[in-house]
């Protein structure tokens, strides 16, 4: 396994191995990798003759008053774990390569992203989809892969990678939850063990609306109120939004189409926010 931290050999290696006819895999990261970015890993190792996991924590996706500069990092064990699951090449990029002084260009995704956690990360996803799509065209990977935790964002990604043609054929991967339901996510390292356990409300609030649609409930409004009144019993829990949304577009669903709706939330646990999905 190869560690590369600078962007023009990144690029040079990625296009020698595409002339050897390899197809590549990317899986791009912030790092602190957890259960939930190795099965991402997994499935793109059965995929590809050569895996390059990113590693890079995205300053412009994070707003001002964000957790940016303590966005926790684990670098050693993120390269154990690599190494143990066949990764080929850790990209390791430093900001100041990414975003030299004087970088201007951005890229919009305008609908996807307005809502949800776009109201309330204004920049974020244009954060997102500009690494994404430097990567993408630093890599030219065959195939790329997200986690489903992130719905918004890999709705937005595929937006983007069909709006311009990129040519990349992404994979959403399910969640990955600890064995009592919590979301895999590196911010859960910022829970401590009572902001922890109120946490889990968020995921029984999201099987408790899957299972009232199974038993024939298909009202948005009744599935968002039980999903809000549940994560309100919590001291430590702050909702900034339930909503039932199209899966593929992230509109607003007016009535729940199984498979196709999905509840989405975020919630402030005090200080940690933290996101989450189900497909009903
Ligand atoms: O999901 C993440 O870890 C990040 O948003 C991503 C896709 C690596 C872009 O920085």
């Amino acid at each position: 396994m190869q560690i590369i931290k600078s962007v023009e050999e990144m690029q040079t290696i990625a296009m020698q191995l595409r002339f050897g006819g390899n197809l590549i895999s990317l899986v791009p990261t912030m790092g602190c990798l957890h259960e939930g970015h190795i099965s991402l890993i997994r499935k793109a190792r059965e995929k590809s003759d050569k895996l390059i996991v990113s590693i890079f924590v995205n300053p412009i996706q994070f707003g001002p008053n964000e957790d940016f500069s303590k966005y926790p990092k684990d670098w050693e064990s993120d390269v154990e774990k690599c190494h143990a699951n066949g990764v080929d090449f850790i990209f390791n990029p430093s900001a100041e390569s990414m975003y030299p002084s004087g970088f201007s260009s951005y890229v919009g995704e305008s609908f996807v992203s307005s809502g949800l956690c776009g109201i309330s990360r204004p920049k974020h996803f244009r954060g997102v989809a500009t690494v994404c799509l430097k990567l993408f065209n630093l890599v030219r990977p065959d195939y790329s892969f997200f986690g489903r935790k992130d719905a918004q964002q890999c709705a937005v990604i595929k937006k983007m990678v069909k709006d311009l043609n990129i040519p990349t054929e992404v994979f959403i991967v399910d969640t990955v939850r600890e064995s009592d339901g919590l979301a895999m996510s590196s911010r859960n390292r910022y829970l401590s063990k009572l902001q922890r356990e109120d946490a889990l409300s968020i995921s029984k609030a999201l099987f408790k609306a899957k299972e009232l649609v199974q038993d024939g409930v298909y009202n948005v409004d009744r599935i968002i109120a039980e999903i809000t009144h549940m994560l309100s019993m919590k001291r430590r829990l702050r909702v900034i939004y339930v909503q039932v949304v199209d899966r593929e577009t992230m509109e607003i669903a007016q009535k729940i189409e199984s498979g196709t709706s999905m509840v989405c939330l975020a919630v402030w646990v005090e200080s940690v926010r933290l996101i989450d999905n189900i497909i009903l």
